[in-house]
Formats: C-alpha cells, sequence, structure tokens
C-alpha cells in the first residue's frame, strides 16, 4: 500500500448520472464454465446498446489476455482475479456505465468482497448497485455442452483444479436474479435481467 496519497474528490456521482442521464451500476453474472454466462451477457449487451445505453462487458477469457495475464486458476490466483474484477467494474459503475461482467467467480467470500466494494460509500456520495445473476446449470449439462472440451480435459487430468471437477464452486444462495440456464432461452434471460434493471430504476 502505498503512503503519502490523498483521495482527490471530483465530481460526485449524482452529478455524473445527472449529466449522462443514466445510472451506472454491476451486473455481476456467476456460474459454471458453459452455464451461459457469455452468452447471456454478450446478448444483454447488444440489447442495451440498442436501447442507447452506455453498457459494457469485461469477460473471463478475455480479461486473462491482458490485465489479468499473469493469474491462473489456484484458489489465491482466483482471489486476486474478482478483486481486480470487481474493482475495475466499480469504475467502470462509477462513470455511470452499465458494467457486465461474466466471470465463474466460484467463491461466495469473493463475490461479496465485490458487493461490499460497491456498497462502500468512504469516498463517494452514494453506493453502486451490484446485482448477482446466477447462470445455474446442472454440472451433468454443463459437462454435456463442452463447447471448448474443457470438461473432457479436465476429466482426463489434463487440466488441473477445473470448477466443478477438482475444484469448487460455491452457488449463491441470494442472487438478484437466477437463472436455469437448461429451462430458459437467452432471449428470456436477457428480458428478466433488464425488466429487474427497470423496476430498480436503473434504466431511467
Ligand atoms: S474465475 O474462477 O472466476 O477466476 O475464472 P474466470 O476468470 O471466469 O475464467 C474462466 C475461464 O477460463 C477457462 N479456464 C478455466 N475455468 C475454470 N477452471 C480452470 N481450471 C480453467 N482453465 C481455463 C474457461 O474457458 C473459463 O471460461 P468460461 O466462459 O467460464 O467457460
Amino acid at each position: 500500500m502505498a503512503t503519502n496519497i490523498t483521495w482527490h474528490a471530483g465530481l460526485t456521482r449524482k452529478e455524473r448520472s445527472e449529466l449522462r442521464k443514466q445510472k451506472g451500476c454491476t451486473v455481476w453474472f456467476t456460474g459454471l464454465s458453459a452455464s451461459g454466462k457469455s452468452t447471456i451477457a454478450t446478448a444483454l449487451e447488444q440489447h442495451l446498446l440498442h436501447l442507447e445505453y452506455q453498457v459494457y462487458r469485461l469477460d473471463g477469457d478475455n480479461v486473462r489476455f491482458g490485465l489479468n495475464k499473469d493469474l491462473g486458476f489456484s484458489p489465491n490466483d482466483r482471489v486476486e482475479n474478482i478483486r481486480r474484477i470487481a474493482e475495475v467494474a466499480k469504475l467502470f459503475a462509477d462513470s455511470t456505465t452499465i458494467a457486465l461482467t461474466s466471470f465463474i467467480s466460484p467463491y461466495k467470500a469473493d463475490r461479496q468482497i465485490a458487493r461490499d466494494l460497491h456498497a462502500d460509500t468512504k469516498n463517494v456520495d452514494q453506493p453502486l448497485p451490484f446485482i448477482e445473476v446466477f447462470i445455474d446449470v446442472p454440472i451433468e449439462e454443463a459437462e454435456k455442452r463442452d463447447p471448448k472440451g474443457l470438461y473432457k480435459k479436465a476429466k482426463s487430468g489434463e487440466i488441473k483444479e477445473f470448477t466443478g471437477i477438482s475444484a469448487p464452486y460455491e452457488a449463491p444462495e441470494n442472487a438478484e436474479i437466477h437463472i436455469h440456464s437448461e429451462k430458459t432461452s437467452v432471449e428470456e434471460a436477457v428480458m428478466i435481467i433488464t425488466k429487474y434493471l427497470e423496476d430498480n430504476g436503473l434504466l431511467s
């Protein structure tokens, strides 16, 4: 931690969202690999862009090509992965963007840290809304889908510490939105999340 640093208070969130005519928030997708997180988040991004909202998606695989390229899949690296993403999503949300994050984010404690970070009003005027979306799929269904062939490799031992096979996934108990992706179409999922955002005044 650096010393001799002082928080510089610029515009408030209230001022920013009044000028941009858009409120920021983070929609935090969580679920097993192949649950449909990225597919649903991408369709939601497209839908909200068509409605002319400023929205941006941060994706597990993609972020690991850049910002988090120093991180692997050990428990400690996953913790750091999610901590950085939570900080980045918060910056996007603070800018009044709708930030969508699609990361497995397997540990409850880390998702709670991401939530608490958005609720923290130490240096800002308002907490940032954080909406956890659990994309729930039975592991058997995820294994059947296996679009990248990763479950097959995990089962043969070629990939170590693979979520759901040889590493844990702690399912959320109180997510704001719970979608069963084997029973819900991508379009329906997009509508469910959009309605939640509307009902909570986040798209006004
Ligand atoms: S985490 O657990 O939140 O840090 O993972 P995340 O950053 O979302 O990255 C998940 C994607 O990385 C690929 N991959 C693995 N996932 C889980 N476990 C292991 N060991 C692993 N190795 C590679 C995989 O493509 C994940 O993408 P999705 O979109 O979830 O399938």
